[in-house]
């Protein structure tokens, strides 16, 4: 569960400086002060849970939308907590008629532009024309590119002074062109190296790239082919679904897998660009998914949570991989060559050999014990 940081209370603290609404909060300690012209109106909090469930616990009306599942979630359980009159919304599409009533964006700053560009773009587009955004960041984690996108979609921005090693940047003043351009996201390039069209959103991993450990595992899952009954498959951890199309171009029953709301819309859309069948799944790794039920998985996991090296998702990716396949079904997987996965695969999953590697990475193929 998120409680508020440093950050989050910076951003609200600016943020009852431009809003005039009360939301000097329980995160900071300071009193409301009191319902101004903004405190009726919606607030948006992107990528920023923990404010999200402070200002539902507040009675503001929140909308929020997260790139990650488990941050959306832990919105919907921290405002039940927090006795929110109000559930806080979730945001499924920007095409949201309740964004028009959007004055005040509160957003914690990813550190991938393009992410943040496809969020700017959006606010822009669709708030009220009056919305301004106050947006955070550790100062560590903070660039100037993150002004730059900022500038590209809104006529006003300006830096905080920095406070506990915390920024904010606040943005204001839509450009005209904003509200009535075709939106830059999704994007879609050729990939000729998998011989496909790829779609991607702004926080999709590795944009419309081949990633070097994806094109290394690609290399050895492309000839991989279903057998009678034996055609169900998982990209687990889907990013762009660049895996996914390669298996179903070949006859696979796919299913791509993320936590990430970029990542998910993307394989869709990467699939449906080369006529291809994927079907798509925003889940924390395979926790839920059927025991024994699949023959095959392929997983380039992440090593990163955020601005943080974290095997923790990698683990788990593996762990519930092991359940989901049937005995005798393949576990493929790429990773830094440095990590420590080996050992897991082995216990958890069944016989693991090491099929490749590179200077960087190594492809492990792992068969499901019996
Ligand atoms: C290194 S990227 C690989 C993306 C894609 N398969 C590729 O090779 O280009 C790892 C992916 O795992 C996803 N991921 C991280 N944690 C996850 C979890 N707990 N459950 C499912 N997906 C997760 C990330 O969102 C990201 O898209």
């Amino acid at each position: 569960m998120h409680t508020p940081d440093a950050v989050d209370e910076l951003i609200l603290t600016e943020a009852a400086t431009v809003d005039g609404s009360p939301t000097g909060s329980r995160a900071t300690g300071t009193p409301a002060t009191g319902a101004t012209s903004g405190a009726d109106a919606p607030v948006l909090c992107l990528d920023a849970p923990a404010l999200a469930v402070a200002l539902a616990g507040q009675g503001r009306t929140v909308l929020h939308r997260a790139d990650l599942l488990a941050d959306e979630l832990d919105v919907a359980a921290g405002a039940t907590d927090a006795g929110a009159a109000v559930a806080p919304r979730v945001v499924e599409s920007w095409d949201d008629p309740g964004l028009a009533d959007v004055r005040l964006v509160l957003l914690r700053l990813p550190a991938n532009l393009n992410a943040l560009d496809e969020l700017v773009e959006a606010v822009a587009a669709h708030c009220h024309p009056e919305v301004r955004i106050v947006a955070g960041a550790r100062v560590k984690h903070m660039t100037r590119g993150m002004n730059e996108v900022l500038a590209a979609h809104f006529a006003e921005v300006r830096a905080s002074l920095g406070v506990r090693k915390c920024r904010v940047l606040h943005a204001a003043a839509p450009l005209p062109a904003a509200r009535t351009a075709a939106a830059a996201w999704p994007r879609s390039a050729a990939l000729p190296e998998a011989d496909l069209t790829v779609v991607t959103y702004g926080a999709t991993f590795a944009g419309n790239r081949l990633d070097p450990g994806t094109r290394l595992l690609l290399d050895r899952v492309d000839g991989l082919r279903p057998a009678a009954g034996a055609d169900r498959a998982v990209d687990l951890g889907c990013g762009s679904g660049i895996l996914a199309a390669a298996l179903a171009r070949h006859g696979w029953r796919v299913t791509g897998v993320d936590t990430s709301r970029a990542a998910v819309a993307a394989t869709a859309a990467t699939a449906a660009a080369n006529g291809l069948t994927v079907a798509v799944r925003r889940a924390d790794a395979l926790a839920d998914w059927p025991a024994a039920d699949l023959d095959l998985v392929v997983c380039n996991p992440p090593f990163h949570v955020g601005t943080a090296k974290d095997s923790t998702p990698a683990f788990r990716m593996i762990r519930t991989a092991a359940r989901a396949l049937r005995p005798g079904g393949d576990l493929w997987c790429v990773y830094n060559a440095h990590l420590p996965y080996l050992p897991t695969l082995r216990r958890d999953v069944g016989p693991t050999e090491i099929v490749a590697r590179d200077r960087s990475y190594l492809v492990t193929h792992s068969v499901r014990a019996r």
